[in-house]
């Protein structure tokens, strides 16, 4: 499928009916999660990887009982490093001086600059961490959807629940988002006739063309810019 095409194909999945996802698609949809870019490498996120049922139905009443969490191939936990620590820091540069085949040395700047994160508070390397993980969401939802696969994001539950059912505190992650991954149920899903809503092309991009900058006399007081 085109990308725009998949685009269009897929929606916010509420109903599936359980079928499973073929591995090989599931390793794809993982790997192109895996490649997701991230502000400076670091990819400070885990993503646990559930399909047993049981888990799912502890889940499930921590995220307002969505029924697509039990009737999911799989369920995707996207976690944000709880902290960003000298210690995870430098397990990256590690690993970008051995698979580039670079002295550590040689990666100083990079080392400073990953560095001056720690200058920052814990909440604020938190929100900045679960900034990267909605980027490889995005990712695997695009890769899920080229793949014919249905998903469901959800950000709303309650993230202290299921930090405690799944222990992550102790793995010393904190959970920002679910993503139900499997097959749209097409007689259960009341959703699915739904036509897709999204900003119109005008609104949603600006075209500058000259070299005007914003200032306070082209934002008029409803916060539009007027060009
Ligand atoms: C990051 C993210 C979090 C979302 N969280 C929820 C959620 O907690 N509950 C829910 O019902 N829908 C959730 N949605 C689904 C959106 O409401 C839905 O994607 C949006 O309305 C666009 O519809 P479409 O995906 O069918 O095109 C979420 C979507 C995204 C991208």
């Amino acid at each position: 499928m085109q990308i725009i095409e998949a685009l269009n194909w897929r929606y916010d999945t509420k109903r599936m009916n359980g079928n499973k996802i073929p591995t090989e698609k599931l390793d794809c949809i993982l790997e192109a999660i895996r490649l997701a870019p991230s502000a400076m490498g670091l990819q400070p996120y885990t993503i646990i990887v559930i399909e047993n049922i049981e888990l799912m139905k502890k889940i499930q009443p921590i995220a307002n009982l969505q029924q697509e969490i039990t009737e999911a191939s799989v369920l995707l936990v996207f976690a944000s490093w709880n902290k960003i620590t000298p210690e995870r820091i430098n397990e990256h540069l590690k690993r970008i001086s051995l698979v580039r085949d670079m002295n550590e040395n040689s990666l100083k700047l990079t080392r400073e600059k990953m560095e001056m994160l720690l200058n920052n508070t814990v909440e604020e390397n938190f929100i900045w961490s679960a900034k990267q993980a909605y980027l490889a969401l995005g990712i695997g939802m695009t890769a899920a959807a080229l793949e014919k696969v249905d998903t469901t994001p959800i950000d709303h539950f309650n993230n202290a629940d299921l930090d405690e059912v799944l222990q992550l505190k102790e793995r010393g992650l904190r959970s920002i988002l679910l993503l139900s991954l499997g097959y749209r149920d097409t007689a259960k899903d009341l959703t699915i006739a739904n036509k897709k809503v999204r900003r119109e092309r005008e609104k949603l991009f600006i075209t500058l063309q000259s070299t005007i900058g914003f200032n306070a006399t082209n934002i008029n007081n409803k916060g539009s810019i007027t060009l």
